[in-house]
């Protein structure tokens, strides 16, 4: 048996102004879950602590909370990994959500931006045209299987450090599903999908990889390259500044092995956006004379570096497109 002090988030906003913190010390085994140890510190302690769960086995996606730090799901994190040397473990509802009361958070932002994806099959054909179900091959299948795993917990939301500065962006796990969407065969909604996440700023995406950090392995980070990569592909919006700003880096890199970032603004503005590229002229005077001034003013023309030839093998190798 352990001493377990859960040092936990109190806040009601029914009641409340600004939150505090209960310490609750509870014995029990260190190798329970700290949804275990919640659950215990409620039933026999403090009946009025508040948080979400149902299924304690990693599936439901509702025990998602901070911990010591960092965002997982409660019923899938042991005591005895996360505890500190005196049993202490810090419970912390999930950062990027406004808190309910204690551990319990609006979940809102985050169901609307699944919502606006239309996160069902609109297929090409009718239900009639099928004897029995619309069927896929395994190969096509195994590019769904992942993503399906996806629980909606909202940990990889929680992590996204753009959520946190722009509550616009879709987040990692809606860009996920859409991409469950476009890459499934039956569906026929694949490039008015694309442009829906793009509009919901699929390019702001920083690819941190915060969000890999998922507990079903969902891993998003790499399934916003898909649906980037898609976008490309399908030249589905070629004219937004996302899709231009990304060819255009990837072909200077390919040009020069480093960023022109001349170049990348004006083919992010667009060349003959004129009024575009005024703005950011005089937005960008007061930055590009700070720059000037501290020697960082990049080049108006860069040389290949010396071993371009090994940055244009990668670049083929990944069959990164470039325009
Ligand atoms: S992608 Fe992973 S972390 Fe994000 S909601 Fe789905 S299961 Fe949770
Ligand atoms: S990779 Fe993109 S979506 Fe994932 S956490 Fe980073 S910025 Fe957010
Ligand atoms: S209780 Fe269902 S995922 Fe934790």
């Amino acid at each position: 048996m352990a001493n377990i002090k859960l040092d936990i988030f109190r806040f009601d906003e029914a009641t409340d102004t600004i939150p505090h913190r209960d310490v609750v010390e509870v014995d029990i085994p260190e190798t329970i879950t700290v949804l275990d140890a919640l659950e215990h510190a409620k039933a026999e302690v403090d009946g009025s602590i508040s948080f979400r769960r149902s299924c304690r086995s990693a599936i439901c996606g509702s025990c998602s909370m901070n911990i010591n730090g960092v965002t997982s799901l409660a019923c899938k994190t042991n005591c005895k990994d996360v505890m500190d040397e005196d049993g202490s473990i810090q419970v912390d509802p999930m950062p990027n959500f406004q808190p309910m009361k204690d551990l319990v958070v609006h979940m809102d932002p985050f169901w609307d931006k699944y919502a606006r994806l239309k996160p069902y099959l609109q297929p090409k054909d009718k239900d009639s045209d099928h004897e029995r179900e619309r069927r896929v091959s395994p190969d096509d299948m195994k590019k769904l299987v992942d993503v399906a795993n996806c629980i909606m917990c909202a940990t990889c939301y929680a992590l996204c450090p753009v959520v946190s500065v722009d509550p616009a962006f879709a987040g990692p796990a809606a860009i996920a599903y859409a991409y469950r969407f476009i890459e499934d065969v039956r569906d026929s909604k694949r490039d008015e999908r694309i442009a829906q996440i793009s509009e919901d700023y699929l390019w702001l995406c920083a690819h941190c990889y915060a969000c890999s950090y998922c507990p079903k392995h969902v891993d998003p980070n790499w399934r916003i390259v898909d649906v980037k990569r898609a976008a490309i592909k399908d030249r589905v919006l070629m004219n937004e500044r996302g899709p231009r700003h990304a060819l255009v880096v990837a072909k200077t890199i390919k040009q020069t092995g480093m960023l022109a970032e001349t170049e990348v603004i004006q083919g992010t503005i667009g060349r003959f956006n004129i009024k575009g590229l005024v703005k950011i002229t005089f937005l960008g005077a007061a930055l590009g004379m700070r720059m000037a001034l501290k020697g960082k003013m990049p080049p108006p023309f860069i040389k290949p570096i010396p071993k371009v030839d090994e940055v244009r093998t990668i670049f083929e190798s990944l069959e990164v497109p470039v325009s």
